[in-house]
């Protein structure tokens, strides 16, 4: 600790000024895929561990669908304290032209508790988020040959650009989306950088049957809109839902073998406000648990499992520490004073 803090102190003047980082500069500190899933892992299992700080998200809703949420955490072993203010709409890209979800990081020195980041968290959530999806996939489902994601988009996009990056043996993914154009830009964004065969999708049918290891990304809504059927799942898939309960039919959670959480506090938080009409499914364990080797995984190749991944800002806080860390290293980003 006492030498990352004097790096720190070296670089920047604690307590008088703060680093900026727009989404470009948060880009350019040349994070990898490798370096993303590190991190993730780290955060996860320091979760799993109960080594952390991290009430549940406390949010403000403008709107019955728009929300913003505030995202503390603290993880003492990536030297990590910091909040992420995030807001989406899941009307933005058609309403405004802007994303679904943006906001910022915020970093705090952790002797001092001085600001010492402000940071555009785009980035960080698109890579983040498919990073906890592809390590609890593989946690689960390491020998999977087949991946399906359910929506196109930023967070679509970064699943499948991360899954064999976790899924070693992944030979196919079938990826659908209700716009077509989204499918089409994927595909000539991402089969460029990886190996397995992205094929478009038919419906929501067809890849829910065809896939071993299921993800969806499309919106949060409070009204289940149940576009997987329960009846198309069977034993010995996963599947790892980054929307909450929007995506599938709320039956397949009741129907499965384990129903596992990235966070049960968070998870309970948003079934107290109206997310889960049906009521919340048993949870077996947390992610973060079975990542650490605490909790069981998978017991059986028929087991159906669901992994619920809402998102936790303790992954967000040690993946932006160490955006800080290169950057300034890198000479990167826009000085402020407090
Ligand atoms: N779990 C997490 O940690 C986490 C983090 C960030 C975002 N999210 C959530 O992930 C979701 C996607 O975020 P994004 O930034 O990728 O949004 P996006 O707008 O970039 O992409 C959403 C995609 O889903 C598609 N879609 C919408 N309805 C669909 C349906 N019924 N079937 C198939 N595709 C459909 C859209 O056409 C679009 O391509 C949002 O609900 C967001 O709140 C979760």
């Amino acid at each position: 600790m006492e030498q990352d803090r004097e790096q720190l102190a070296s670089r920047l003047d604690i307590g008088k000024e703060l680093l900026y980082l727009t989404q470009q500069d948060v880009i350019s500190a040349g994070l990898t895929e490798a370096d993303i899933l590190r991190l993730t892992r780290d955060a996860l299992i320091a979760h799993g561990r109960k080594a952390y700080d991290m009430p549940a998200k406390i949010g403000v809703f403008p709107s019955e669908e728009v929300f913003c949420h505030a995202m503390p955490a603290y993880v003492a072993s990536s030297l990590a304290l910091g909040l992420k203010w995030i807001g989406c709409n899941p009307d933005n890209p058609t309403k405004y032209g802007r994303p679904q979800t943006t906001g910022l990081m915020l970093l705090n020195d952790i002797l001092s508790a001085c600001p010492i980041a402000i940071m555009d968290c785009a980035w960080i959530t698109a890579t983040r988020t498919p990073a906890v999806t592809v390590l609890a996939a593989a946690a689960l489902h390491p020998d999977a040959e087949t991946f399906g994601m359910f929506g196109c988009g930023v967070q679509g996009t970064g699943h499948v650009n991360f899954a064999e990056h976790a899924l070693k043996k992944l030979k196919t993914i079938h990826v659908f989306d209700v716009k077509e154009e989204n499918m089409d830009r994927l595909i000539a964004e991402v089969q460029p950088k990886i190996k397995a065969k992205i094929v478009k999708g038919r419906s929501f049918e067809q890849v829910t049957k065809e896939c071993q290891v299921l993800s969806s990304a499309t919106l949060i809504v409070k009204r289940p809109h149940s576009f997987v059927k329960s009846e198309w799942v069977g034993k010995g898939q996963t599947i790892l839902p980054c929307d909450l309960n929007t995506f599938w039919d709320p039956a397949i959670p009741r129907q499965a073998d384990k129903y596992i959480v990235d966070s049960i506090e968070e998870h309970e938080l948003f079934d107290r406000v109206g997310y889960f009409p049906g009521g919340l499914p048993r949870i077996a364990c947390e992610t973060g648990q079975v990542l650490a080797g605490l909790e069981p995984g998978r017991e059986s190749p028929e087991q159906l499992i669901v992994c619920s991944n809402i998102g936790m800002s303790v992954v967000d806080v040690v993946v932006a520490r160490e955006i800080l860390n290169r950057a300034l290293v890198r000479n990167i980003g826009s000085k402020l004073r407090l």
